[in-house]
């Protein structure tokens, strides 16, 4: 989705903004632009659609001077992918500019109204009414015009305003979508995406809800005094460093990232889970006894798989929903109930949508998200991080697993609480605590899944089967394939094949089992002859030791031997691997898949 970078300072804005476009481009974009004022000349201003590495030579050339800038990275939707429809946007006179994340729902009737009023609108956007907006109301003072033309706007909007008549300062104003401040040594910066500004200073600052906030070269005014945190990882994190992908970084990194995401969280000789986060709830949360999971794209899957978790071992009723569903739903939840949304990046809007709306019916609010201090964050009664570190490749992996880690010590947390004994919390929590290690043994699959890749790359369909604690597993392998490899690839509940899918299957078709040694592996082996027998090409990932499934399917892939419950987290790995190698053998954009974004802030 859009992202945003503004600059104040004693630096140069245009190479720190250039630097922030790009650490931002993993969020997806189809155009960008920029404006910068400079005192002595006409701003600076560039838009382009396309990617930013394509137009770095010509940039590069240009002398930009001035220390007061901003920049975005559009990502379509209202109006074509075109350089004027790229931000930022200008008002009549080309005093102001506005770059804009969110969308503003009655730009029409906006627009109309001001074009009565003469304002004369370029562009096919709905972000140019902010620019004419502001323009209305500005009388020598920005951050005036900016706080009444907000009042007027219906949606969702993070900006950030500057205008030549009033060059000294940035004006940022966030509903609905992030926003925050980094904090440096004489100077500050405002992005949509901490990655955007953490080469120049950790020190950052969210804006809440409907705050307005001036930024000069001294200082920054919120309307509510408040501190700036640190981020928790470093200007590498956010590099690729000698991966060719992020995606393949990530994947690699699963062994530390779940490391973290358990460090100080479990006591394997009682049997236990101390999620600190949830400590201000623990007696609310002992009376519950129905869960709802709320959460969109992979993170829903991560839901999926907690959904049988928390009923075989907390025994609570559970249900997960698409946060895109939910929020359109007359729900039945009651006083016993909570809500729990899971979002990696704790900005995703329909899953905000969802929490508040539960928040309104005084519905107990819980989340996970890998976002210190986002929006999500700071909008639930209680939650875990993820601590995974900063996840740069669209489709979501060490995220994943990480917040299947961190369900299950939920799932520990809940059970402890009801019926779940000593014993068995003991085997979970000694379970988890060896989860990186097992990770890191089944990452060692890499190369075979490379050379399985090569076989499969040319398919134009694919099916992925799994049964209880995989059948999510496999929903989340086909969402992986299509999303990077544009193929064709459904998840299905393996006992649901002979329902319809079965009808598809013809010789060669590739079938991709997740079939480990629990307790429906057998139901699972009856499922893989039906596909044999019908002339399917099987892959299965199987549990180590398993030598009875050479002889069953074409090719296999074997994961370490773990508690079923946990098998998810290490069968989903092979998943990540050949979704990834399959795209990158047919030259996709591993990265930065077609029309998709790493966080989708609109509805
Ligand atoms: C987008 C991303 C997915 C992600 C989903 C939910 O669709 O491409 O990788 O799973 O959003 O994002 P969230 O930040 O809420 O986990």
């Amino acid at each position: 989705m859009c992202g945003i970078i503004g600059y104040i300072g004693v630096k140069p804005a245009f190479p720190i903004l250039l630097s922030g476009l790009k650490r931002m481009e993993y969020r997806g974009y189809d155009s960008f632009g920029f404006r910068v004022l400079d005192s002595d000349n006409e701003p600076f201003f560039y838009k382009k659609t396309g990617k930013i590495s394509l137009a770095e030579p010509e940039l590069l050339t240009m002398k930009v001077k001035g220390r007061v800038g901003h920049a975005h990275t559009r990502w379509a939707t209202h109006g074509q992918v075109t350089d004027c429809n790229a931000h930022p946007h200008l008002d009549c006179k080309g005093d102001i500019s506005v770059v804009h994340n969110g969308i503003i729902e009655n730009y029409k009737e906006l627009r109309e109204e001001l074009q009565r009023e003469g304002h004369k609108f370029v562009s096919q956007t709905d972000t140019e009414v902010i620019a004419h907006l502001v323009e209305k109301f500005f009388d020598g003072n920005l951050e005036c015009a900016v706080k009444k033309a907000v009042g007027f706007l219906r949606g969702t909007y993070g900006i950030v305003v500057i205008s030549k008549n009033d060059p000294d300062k940035l004006v940022a104003a966030r509903s609905g979508s992030p926003l925050l401040i980094g904090v440096g040594e004489n100077e500050f910066l405002v992005a949509s995406d901490p990655a955007a500004v953490v080469s120049s200073t950790k020190k950052v600052l969210y804006l809440n809800e409907g705050e307005v906030a001036t930024i000069t070269p001294e200082n920054y005014f919120i309307f509510t005094e408040r501190q700036p945190h640190e981020i928790e990882w470093s200007a590498e994190d956010v590099e690729k460093g000698t991966y060719p992908h992020f995606m393949l970084k990530e994947i690699m990194e699963q062994p530390s990232s779940l490391k973290n995401s358990l460090r100080g969280r479990l006591i394997v000789e009682e049997g236990r889970a101390q999620l600190g986060g949830l400590k201000s709830v623990e007696e609310r949360l002992r009376d519950i006894d129905k869960m709802y999971i709320v959460a969109c794209g992979t993170a829903r899957y991560a839901g999926l798989v907690a959904e049988y978790m928390f009923e075989e071992y907390a025994g609570i009723t559970t249900k997960v929903d698409a946060a895109s569903e939910f929020r359109y739903r007359k729900s039945t939840m009651d006083r016993k109930s909570a809500i729990l949304v899971v979002s990696q990046s704790g900005e995703t809007a329909d899953t905000l949508a969802a929490l508040r709306d539960a928040k309104s019916r005084g519905i107990l609010t819980l989340g996970i998200t890998n976002v210190v201090d986002s929006t999500q964050a700071r909008e639930t009664d209680a939650g875990v991080y993820n601590h995974a570190g900063p996840e740069i490749g669209v489709a979501s992996t060490k995220a994943f697993t990480s917040q299947l880690e961190v369900l299950a010590l939920m799932a520990l947390c809940l059970g402890r609480q009801r019926q779940l004994s000593n014993v068995m919390g003991q085997r979970i929590a000694a379970e988890l605590e060896r989860m990186p290690d097992l990770v890191e043994l089944a990452l060692k699959c890499a190369p075979h899944v490379k050379e399985l890749a090569e076989k499969y790359k040319d398919s134009e369909n694919m099916i992925y089967l799994g049964r209880k604690y995989n059948n999510p597993i496999a929903m989340e392998g086909a969402l992986k394939m299509k999303e990077l490899s544009y193929i064709h690839a459904e998840g299905v509940a393996a006992g649901e094949l002979k329902h319809g899918m079965i009808a598809l299957i013809e010789n060669g078709f590739p079938a991709i089992a997740i079939c480990p040694s629990d307790s429906v592996y057998e139901k699972m082996i009856s499922n893989i002859m039906e596909l044999k027998a019908r002339g399917a090409r099987v892959l299965a990932v199987a549990t180590e030791g398993n030598e009875e499934i050479v002889q069953i399917v074409d090719d296999v892939i074997y994961i370490p031997k773990t508690l079923e419950m946990l098998t998810p987290i290490l069968s989903v790995i092979p998943m990540q691997l050949f979704a990834y190698y399959v795209a990158a053998a047919r030259g996709c954009d591993v990265d930065k898949p077609r029309n998709l974004a790493k966080s989708v802030t609109v509805e």
